[in-house]
């Protein structure tokens, strides 16, 4: 890990270990929750030659990714560059015209998103999708699906009538609002939130999932400084805490640096560097891209 800006690293030593705990045990009664020195980490996700077109634009083109256990990769680059793009390629969102994407050796590029979900491929959107007419709360359990079946889902939002398992499941949800510091909104509806608590609430759902790898799509986009460092700071526990790895998406910069193992840049469709923050903060083709982009 690169140093962490002051701001962060305060904010992140006044509250630790608030929340998570229950998250941590359901994780770790599924898999041993270690993380392997940086030389032995095994590669989790592999996007091969990745390539896909609309009409004349090639959007993508050969790219090739790799996430690590244990790693924050960003992926960055300029508007329009095809970073989320590539992100639908690999949750099969979109189906890349070359290419194949693979989990721990499983070829996954033919199967549904929602399958894609269901092997631990979570992700946030760039454009925010939540039930917005429900509650904070209730949108965190919705993301408990895969863990106690649809039906009982809808059952527990729509009749909550109580049971010990229901309890299990609003303690977790309670857990991800405590973390995520959503205890002051957890009965408010999503559609009422400001835009910064609304990309929280996205990302404590795609936590209710269990998510294996953790794919976010400019979590931090239009928010100020302030958010930004808070949304860093989630980001950072649950890589450290619940030794999950994030693929984060960025236009700018600024934090990334700051938070980021590794380092992807692409550029008009192509993988133009890649590196540690510090070969990427000086590599001309990346200056020179982030200047062309004006
Ligand atoms: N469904 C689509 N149909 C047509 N063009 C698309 C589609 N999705 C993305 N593109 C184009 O592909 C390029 C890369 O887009 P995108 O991956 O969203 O960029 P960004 O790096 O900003 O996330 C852009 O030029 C965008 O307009
Ligand atoms: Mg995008």
């Amino acid at each position: 890990m690169t140093e962490i800006t002051g701001d962060i690293t305060k904010k992140r030593e006044q509250r630790y270990s608030y929340g998570l705990m229950l998250l941590r045990e359901c994780i770790e009664k599924k898999r041993p929750l270690t993380n392997p020195n940086v030389k032995e980490r095994k590669v989790l996700l592999r996007a091969e030659n990745i390539s896909i077109a609309f009409g004349k634009l090639q959007a993508l083109n050969n790219v090739m990714v790799e996430v690590k256990e244990g790693e924050i990769l960003a992926i960055i680059g300029p508007n329009g560059a095809g970073k989320t793009c590539l992100l639908n390629v690999i949750s099969g969102f979109y189906r890349a015209q070359q290419g194949d994407v693979y989990m721990e050796e499983k070829k996954i590029t033919h199967l549904s998103s929602h399958k894609i979900a269901e092997l631990g491929l979570c992700r946030t959107f760039q454009n925010i999708a939540l039930y917005t007419g429900l509650s904070v709360t209730d949108n965190i359990i919705a993301g408990r699906h895969p863990h106690i079946g649809y039906n009982f889902v809808t059952g527990m939002i729509y009749f909550p009538w109580a049971n010990k398992e229901e309890a299990f499941q609003r303690a977790i949800a309670e857990d991800i609002i405590d973390f995520l510091e959503l205890e002051h909104v957890r009965g408010s509806v999503v559609g009422m939130l400001a835009y910064g608590l609304r990309k929280r609430v996205e990302l404590g759902r795609a936590l209710a999932l269990e998510p294996r790898i953790l794919l976010l799509d400019e979590p931090m986009a239009g928010m100020n400084l302030d958010e930004k460092e808070d949304m860093a700071r989630f980001i950072i526990d649950i890589n450290e805490f619940l030794k999950i790895p994030i693929v984060l998406i960025e236009h700018d910069m600024g934090v990334v640096m700051d938070i980021a193992d590794r380092i992807v840049v692409l550029d008009f469709g192509n993988k133009i560097a890649e590196g540690v923050p510090e070969e990427i903060k000086g590599n001309p083709k990346v200056i020179a891209a982030y200047l062309g982009a004006g």
